[in-house]
C-alpha cells in the first residue's frame, strides 16, 4: 500500500509499505478514506516530537470502512464506516476509567507517533472497540475528519477548560484550525463577545464569518490594550491560547480579567514566563489539556444535526498520490489560505 511516511528531520516520502495486519485481539484493520494533515505533524517533520522515530507512517485523523477485526473486538465488523480518533483508549485502565482517554496506559496519543498512522491506504487501529466511532448512516465524512483531533481539542482543551459561558467574554488567541474549531464550539454557549486574535488578516476574515464578534491583529503589539478596552477596562472571562509559543502566552496573561480562566491548548517548545506576581491577586486560573476526545460522540451528535459545520473548515482537496503537494500547501497556509487539507485514499 501507499503510505506517508517520516523519515527524519525535514525528510518525508510516499512510500510502498506492506498491508497492517492483526496484531492483538483488539485491534481493527480500517481502510482509509479521508485523512488530514495536522500541525502536529508538522512539528514532527521539524524534528520536534522525540518519540516519533524515522520510517513512522504519519496522520492520526480520519475516516474509513473496517476490513478486518481482531477476535476481542465485538463493536464493529468488516464493512463498518467508521471515525477514527485521533486517541487511542482502553477503556479499562485507571485514566480511561477517569475519562483521560490521553493517558490510557496502552493508548493515547500513538497514531501516527509511536505506530503507524492513518496517512496510507490503510491503518491498524489498537482498542478498535474504544477508539472508533461508527459513522451514522448518511453522514457527511469529510466533515468527521474533523471531529479526529481538531473539533475535540478546541472544545475540550480551549470551551470547557475555560469554562465559557453564556454573556461571558472569550478571546482566543491563534485562529488556526484548533482556534477557529474553539470559536466554532464556544457558540454552543452563547458568549457575549468572541475576541479573536492572530497576525494573518486572511484568516482572522474567516474568524468573523465563523462568528467572532471582534478580530484583532496584534502585529502592532498593542492587543492586550484593544482588549481591555472592548471590554470596559476588565480583560475577558476565557483567553483561550491556541498558538503554543511564549509570545501568545504572555498575551493570555495580560488580556485575562480578574475572575478570569487562561486555558491553554498550545503545544509549547519552550518553557514560558509566569506573571504570578501580577496574577496572584486576580482570581486566575490556568488550565492545560491533551485533548481526551471525550466529547467526540456529543459532538458528532452536534454535525449531524447540523448545529455545527465543520466543513467550513477545509479549504484543499487531494488525493493520496499528491500528498507531498498537500503537506506543501498546508505548510504555506499564510499563502495558499490553506486550514484543513482532504487527502483522498
Ligand atoms: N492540547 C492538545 O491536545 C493539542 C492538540 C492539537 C493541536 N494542539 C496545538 O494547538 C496549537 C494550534 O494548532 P493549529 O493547527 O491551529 O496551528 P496553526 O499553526 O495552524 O495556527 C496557529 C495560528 O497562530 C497564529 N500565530 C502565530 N504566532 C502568533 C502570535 N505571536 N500572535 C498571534 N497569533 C499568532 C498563526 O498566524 C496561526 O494562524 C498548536 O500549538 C498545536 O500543536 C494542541
Ligand atoms: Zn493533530
Ligand atoms: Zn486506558
Amino acid at each position: 500500500m501507499k503510505a506517508l511516511v517520516y523519515r527524519g528531520p525535514g525528510l518525508k516520502a510516499i512510500e510502498d509499505r506492506p498491508k497492517p495486519e492483526i496484531e492483538a485481539p483488539g485491534d481493527a484493520i480500517v481502510k482509509i478514506v479521508k485523512t488530514t494533515i495536522c500541525g502536529t505533524d508538522l512539528h514532527i517533520l521539524k524534528g520536534d516530537v522525540a518519540t516519533c522515530a524515522p520510517g513512522r507512517i504519519l496522520g492520526h485523523e480520519g475516516v474509513g470502512i473496517v476490513e478486518s477485526v481482531g477476535a476481542g473486538v465485538t463493536a464493529f465488523r468488516p464493512g463498518d464506516h467508521v471515525l477514527i480518533s485521533c486517541i487511542s483508549s482502553c477503556g479499562k485502565c485507571e485514566y480511561c476509567r477517569r475519562g483521560m482517554y490521553s493517558h490510557c496506559t496502552t493508548g493515547g496519543w500513538i497514531l501516527g507517533n509511536i505506530i503507524d498512522g492513518t496517512q496510507a491506504e490503510y491503518v491498524r487501529t489498537p482498542h478498535a472497540d474504544t477508539s472508533l466511532y461508527p459513522i451514522p448512516e448518511g453522514a457527511d465524512e469529510e466533515a468527521l475528519v474533523m471531529l479526529s483531533d481538531i473539533l475535540p481539542t478546541g472544545f475540550e482543551c480551549g470551551v470547557l477548560n475555560g469554562k465559557v459561558a453564556p454573556g461571558s467574554t472569550v478571546a482566543i488567541v491563534g485562529a488556526g484550525p484548533i482556534g477557529l474549531a474553539a470559536l466554532l464550539t464556544a457558540q454552543f454557549y452563547s458568549p457575549a463577545e468572541i475576541i479573536m486574535i492572530d497576525l494573518d488578516d486572511n484568516r482572522l476574515g474567516l474568524a468573523r464569518q465563523f462568528g467572532a464578534t471582534q478580530t484583532i491583529n496584534s502585529m502592532d503589539g498593542k492587543a492586550a490594550e484593544t482588549v481591555k478596552a472592548l471590554t470596559g477596562g476588565r480583560g475577558v472571562d476565557t483567553a483561550i491560547e491556541a498558538v503554543g509559543v511564549p509570545a501568545t502566552f504572555l498575551l493570555c496573561q495580560d488580556l485575562v480579567g480578574p475572575g478570569g480562566i487562561i486555558a491553554n491548548v498550545g503545544v509549547h517548545g519552550t518553557k514560558v514566563d509566569l506573571h504570578l506576581d501580577r496574577l496572584w491577586s486576580q482570581n486566575i486560573a490556568i488550565t492545560t489539556r491533551l485533548v481526551d476526545t471525550v466529547t467526540t460522540p456529543m459532538l458528532l451528535k452536534t454535525v449531524q444535526s447540523k448545529k455545527l459545520d465543520p466543513t467550513r473548515l477545509i479549504t484543499h482537496r487531494f488525493k493520496l498520490d499528491q500528498i507531498l503537494d498537500a503537506y506543501d500547501t498546508f505548510a504555506r497556509a499564510a499563502d495558499t489560505h490553506a486550514l484543513k487539507v482532504i487527502i483522498a485514499a
